[in-house]
């Protein structure tokens, strides 16, 4: 379209430098990094030190004597209770209705969070979130999440079995019959694992919308669309292509040093937050390193991380890079025989006990999160009288 002159004329003034309403200027962060927008008890990720802990209990112990019904519990009220369990339900009639209705090249991810929409159309969650409805939503997604994969494949989906935990029904669910037993555990492991971590994007992309006063479906919904971004929840997946790329461990070293010679990213090393081993890791790594049908892959993989590690020490001296989650996440996730697009729905199923504990959290503070952004464009200017 042509440009007249009187539009010609319009380019916009230099931004003032800051508004009267603005003054003293603040300070900005981009990303927020470094910005304390919340308090929480849910959790404590202590970068500097390698730790992870939930309501005070480090993650490793929570792996080796907890189960994720119990560490769910935990997380909504503070409580450590040896009678807290969390089975798996039926999916209810309108959310399998809609599942029948995805046609089946649809993204697992769009699949869950449809679910959880569906959910909360049907059952209408009130403001402020509750523990019964945290509970609810928690033990329904991995069925909806298995039902979609077996209707994908031209399959019915199948009724939990309430006596497994929610991650062996998953798993039953997914393959039409109970899992093996150890199976069952390493997913629940990996379940524990991902429950929570602080105000990472999704998690804080729910407490945002609760901060409105809106309800626990849609702001799941909304930390589920956050956590598909490659940058979140998209890791693991890439750790197999990673290591089938490699192939064996005497090729590691030139493979590494080629990758960050082009300046690509190892993927499952580095952390925005950790300077340690990230402790999901190591307790990923010991639950991998119990399953048997991983002895073969898990070899070359802590192979491979040991020559990556010696390398970044040497390249990249100045920064700590060390093994993140994702790359034992792979591991468990492969064992217990997930496909590669399942890993970060069943991540986003793991974090569904963080994310409903912050949201109830977040009501309870009954602040809404709204920040500034620093205005950077034209100064004030009249409209041009462009004519009827
Ligand atoms: N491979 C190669 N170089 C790396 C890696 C890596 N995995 N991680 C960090 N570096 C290098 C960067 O190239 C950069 O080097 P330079 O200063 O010489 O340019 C330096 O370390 C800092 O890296 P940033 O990307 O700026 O660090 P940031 O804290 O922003 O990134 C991140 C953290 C995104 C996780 C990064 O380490 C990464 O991309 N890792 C690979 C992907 C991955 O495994 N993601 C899962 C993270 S765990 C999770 O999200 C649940």
């Amino acid at each position: 379209m042509a440009t007249t002159s009187e539009e010609a004329t319009t380019s916009a003034p230099e931004a003032p430098a800051a508004s009267a309403a603005q003054k003293p200027e603040r300070p900005y962060s981009p990303g927020l990094e470094g910005v304390i927008a919340a308090e929480t008890a849910v959790g404590f990720v202590d970068g500097q030190n390698g730790r992870l802990l939930y309501r005070g209990y480090p993650i490793g112990q929570l792996v080796e004597k907890g189960t994720y019904g119990r560490v769910a519990e935990l997380l909504w009220t503070g409580e450590w209770r040896k009678s807290a369990r969390l089975a798996p339900v039926p999916v209810p009639e309108p959310v399998m209705c809609a599942l029948y209705e995805l046609p089946s090249h649809t993204h697992p991810m769009d699949a869950l969070r449809t679910a959880v929409s569906v959910w909360g159309a049907w059952r209408r969650p009130h403001w402020p979130p509750t523990v019964d409805q945290a509970r609810e939503l928690t033990a329904m997604a991995p069925s909806a999440l298995a039902a979609f994969h077996r209707l994908r494949n031209g399959l019915e989906p199948v009724p939990p079995n309430p006596k497994l935990s929610l991650a062996g029904g998953f798993l039953q669910q997914l393959n039409g019959k109970d899992p093996d037993p150890a199976a069952a555990r390493a997913l629940d492991a990996y379940f524990i694992v991902g429950a929570e971590h602080g105000l990472n994007a999704s998690t804080f992309t729910c407490r945002v919308i609760i901060s409105t006063r809106s309800d626990l479906a849609s702001a799941v919904c909304g930390a589920i669309g956050a956590l598909k971004g490659p940058l979140h929840g998209g890791a693991p997946a890439e750790v197999v292509s990673q290591l089938h790329e490699i192939g064996s461990p005497d090729r590691a070293e030139k493979w590494v040093r080629e990758a960050i010679a082009r300046g690509d990213k190892i993927m499952g090393f580095g952390h925005r937050v950790y300077r340690a081993y990230d402790p999901r890791a190591a307790a990923l790594r010991k639950v991998a390193e119990g399953m048997s049908d991983m002895a073969a892959w898990l070899d070359t993989a802590v192979k491979v991380e040991d020559v990556v590690l010696r390398v970044f020490g040497e390249l990249k001296p100045d920064r700590v890079i060390k093994t993140n989650v994702e790359y034992y996440a792979a591991a468990v996730l492969q064992g217990v025989g997930l496909p590669v697009d399942l890993f970060p729905p069943t991540f986003a199923l793991a974090r569904m006990a963080g994310w409903s504990a912050h949201a109830i959290e977040q009501a309870s503070a009954d602040k809404l999160i709204r920040p500034d952004a620093r205005y950077v464009g034209p100064a004030e200017m009249d409209v041009p009288t462009l004519g009827r």
